[in-house]
């Protein structure tokens, strides 16, 4: 049964790469609406290959708030993760980006913050809130109790006007702060409305109504893939460090100029260098009917939007 669901998993990867090698011709994705702001900025901000605007320099978006915003700034970059981090804008009360979208759809908003030592407020101690007009994206987080140095959030909104509102909602007469706000359309066909089960689940239905924030997006024994490889400036980490027994997979890969992409899929579904690499049974004459490759994914379970 076990050994089952280990050879239709070999073969569903396989199926995979199989199904890329037919050839197919497209166009480079270009995405009506590109955001990519740099909070708190003074000049342009180059970050993995991409140009990050200053929000003082607002055009086809505004900024609005119910108090006056601060900057920071950090006076060296000896202690900041990489120059996104460099600035931010602090709100000592409810303010709001309001992007025009070009064309309605999902669209990524990603978050970026590291609260930035000698700002003059605590950011450590800062709440962070962050809604949309219809969803909320972050409740109440704080870098007090949290383990990283910076976060970094993406979620993947359905936008179904002409506008797109992201507020931060300060609490408690504490200030909040973000570093930098991306808005990017992304291609329709990326997330379809149902998704096909696995195994003996039922479909899902309706997926084109949710809000999505990504958790984990890996490349099976592959390299980490950056935004600059990446057409819609998705981060894809490599697996090994997840898995529950590291001599359970091994990584074999073809040429990743070989994988060809079917008409029926938009190329921006992942870069070649996804489907180029796999992960397969670390030992293929293992006798151990339970055999299986697992990995550990560790999730916040107190988390609640
Ligand atoms: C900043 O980047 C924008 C968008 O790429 C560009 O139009 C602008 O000229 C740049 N400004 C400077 C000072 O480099
Ligand atoms: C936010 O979290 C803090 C603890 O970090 C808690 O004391 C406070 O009640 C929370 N506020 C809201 C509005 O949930
Ligand atoms: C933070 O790190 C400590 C020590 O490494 C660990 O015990 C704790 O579980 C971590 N907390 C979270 C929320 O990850
Ligand atoms: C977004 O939502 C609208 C309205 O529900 C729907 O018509 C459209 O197909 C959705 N788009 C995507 C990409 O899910
Ligand atoms: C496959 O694994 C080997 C050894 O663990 C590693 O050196 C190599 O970089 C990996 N290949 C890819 C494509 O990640
Ligand atoms: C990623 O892009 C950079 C710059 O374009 C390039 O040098 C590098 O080889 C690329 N890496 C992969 C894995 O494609
Ligand atoms: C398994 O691999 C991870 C990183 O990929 C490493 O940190 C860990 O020490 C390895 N464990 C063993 C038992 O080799
Ligand atoms: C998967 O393998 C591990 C050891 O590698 C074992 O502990 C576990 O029980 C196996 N899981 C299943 C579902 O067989």
């Amino acid at each position: 049964m076990v050994e089952l669901e280990v050879v239709k998993w070999v073969s569903l990867v396989l199926a995979v790469v199989i199904s890329s090698m037919f050839n197919g011709s497209y166009a480079a994705f270009n995405p009506a609406s590109n955001y990519l702001i740099a909070c708190g900025s003074s000049r342009n901000v180059t970050f993995q290959g991409r140009v990050f605007v200053p929000d003082s320099q607002q055009s086809s978006y505004v900024m609005k708030s119910q108090g006056n915003t601060a900057i920071a700034t950090s006076n060296s970059n000896s202690n900041i993760p990489s120059p996104i981090f460099q600035s931010a804008r602090i709100f000592p009360a409810i303010t709001s980006y309001k992007f025009n979208i070009h064309q309605q759809g999902r669209h990524w908003i990603r978050l970026y913050f590291f609260p930035l030592p000698n700002s003059g407020n605590d950011l450590e101690s800062a709440p962070i809130t962050v809604v949309t007009d219809k969803f909320v994206l972050m409740n109440n987080f704080t870098f007090k109790n949290y383990n990283g140095s910076y976060l970094f959030k993406e979620y993947s909104v359905n936008v179904t006007s002409d506008t797109l509102t992201i507020s931060f909602i300060p609490w408690n007469n504490l200030v909040s702060f973000v570093n930098a706000i991306e808005v990017v359309s992304v291609p329709d066909e990326l997330i379809p409305d149902q998704a096909l089960p696995v195994s003996q689940f039922a479909p899902s239905h309706g997926l084109s109504a949710f809000a999505f924030e990504t958790v984990y997006r890996l490349n099976m024994g592959g390299p980490l893939i950056t935004p600059q490889n990446d057409t819609l400036g998705r981060t894809w980490e490599n697996d090994a460090k997840y898995l529950h027994v590291n001599s359970s997979a091994v990584n074999m890969s073809v040429n990743p100029a070989t994988i060809k992409y079917p008409q029926s899929l938009v190329p921006e579904i992942a870069p070649n260098w996804v489907y180029a690499t796999v992960d397969t049974m670390g030992d293929a004459n293992v006798a151990n009917l339970n055999f299986n490759i697992t990995w550990v994914l560790p999730v916040d379970p107190n988390y609640f939007y």
